[in-house]
């Protein structure tokens, strides 16, 4: 088993089997839980919902649609109505069971009824493990775009349960290992000599490779997140490759697993540093050589500069009429590159469209 406290605040857990004993984190005096899962996660979420009723409390399972279509405001009413319905008090709790969707959601519910009760998280993809459930940011779309509507609500505990890990279709394991890559690239290295010197054990969810590299990306999320947890300025680092992924999702309607296109979206940001002149040759390659090994793509299609660029300057880290980048100097040395001219913008874009 191993923990990582978030500034001392609340702990992830990351353990086989830990999703069964989430009475142990729910704290004292709880007498409800509303336990949130995709209908395709039923049997997660029963299970979790079976292990708080040994314990004595009252637990409710209820299923949300699958991925995006969890957070909407009809989704979060519903949710709202039947914690009223079960009569839910300040001192009882929210459990997120699922990807990022669920969790945000999930997250964004407990924040708003009765003004903020305890969520605890329990992601069951990559991607949540090692981003969406930890560091407290909650939401839901609106018809306008994702995350428009939110709160920072850190959960009391996250679960990250290897057993459940090890049921994810690979593409999407893999997709995940895009955070833990980035985590490598801004914060802390040993993740990359990781995944460079056994790239299949990186892609084995069951390995220890892959319980030391998702602990590694946990860790650097936790210290990020604990320094800033607004985002008013060190966090923004975590978007490392997402203002041109982003950017790709947007063009593609979302249809692309987010981490596929923050991989594409780092090499980007390599690139522009580089014709920036603030990163070397050497370092941009390593994003390409450490992304596709593990399957990762590192190219995108030429023709759709316009709406890329169009799509990246409603960014929200853009100020004005300057587009804002978090870019490398060198590996773990993360900086904000402001205003970048139109021409190191294409040069970019032309050197990942190759
Ligand atoms: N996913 C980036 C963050 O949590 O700040």
């Amino acid at each position: 088993m191993s923990v990582v406290s978030v500034g001392g605040d609340y702990e992830v857990v990351i353990e086989s089997g830990c999703s069964r004993r989430v009475a142990d984190v729910v704290g004292d005096g709880v007498q409800r839980a509303l336990v949130v899962h995709p209908d395709s996660m039923r049997g997660v979420g029963e299970r979790v919902t079976a292990s708080l009723r040994d314990r004595g409390i009252d637990a409710y399972a209820v299923g949300v649609p699958d991925a995006e279509d969890a957070k909407t405001a009809v989704v979060a009413a519903e949710l709202w109505a039947l914690l009223g319905r079960h009569g839910f008090t300040r001192t009882d709790v929210i459990v997120g069971v699922g990807g990022g969707t669920v969790t945000d959601l999930a997250g964004f519910v407990a924040a708003t009824w009765l003004r903020g009760v305890p969520v605890i998280q329990v992601p069951t993809t990559l991607l949540g493990m090692v981003d969406a459930a930890v560091g407290g940011k909650t939401g839901i779309n609106t018809a306008e775009g994702k995350n428009l509507v939110g709160s920072f609500h850190p959960p009391r505990a996250v679960l990250c349960d290897m057993d459940v890990l090890a049921t994810l279709p690979r593409e999407d394991y893999v997709a995940g290992l895009a955070e833990v890559i980035k985590c490598g690239f801004i914060v802390d290295p040993v993740i990359l000599d990781l995944v460079e010197s056994d790239p299949q054990g990186a892609t084995t969810p069951d390995s220890p490779h892959a319980l030391e590299l998702i602990e590694r990306a946990i860790r650097v999320k936790a210290d990020v997140v604990s320094q800033d947890l607004r985002e008013s300025s060190l966090r923004e680092i975590l978007n490392y490759g997402h203002t041109f992924g982003h950017a790709i999702e947007q063009v593609e309607h979302y249809r692309r697993r987010h981490g596929e296109a923050v991989a594409i979206g780092m090499v980007y940001a390599a690139e522009l540093a580089c014709a920036a002149g603030v990163l070397s040759r050497e370092v941009v390659d390593r994003h390409r050589a450490v992304l596709s090994s593990v399957g990762l793509p590192t190219a995108y299609e030429s023709g759709h500069w316009a709406r890329l660029e169009t799509a990246m300057r409603r960014d929200k880290k853009t100020r004005g009429a300057l587009l804002r980048f978090v870019v490398l100097e060198d590996v773990a040395r993360p900086v904000r590159l402001e205003g970048p001219t139109e021409e190191q913008l294409r040069t970019a874009y032309a050197a990942v469209s190759a």
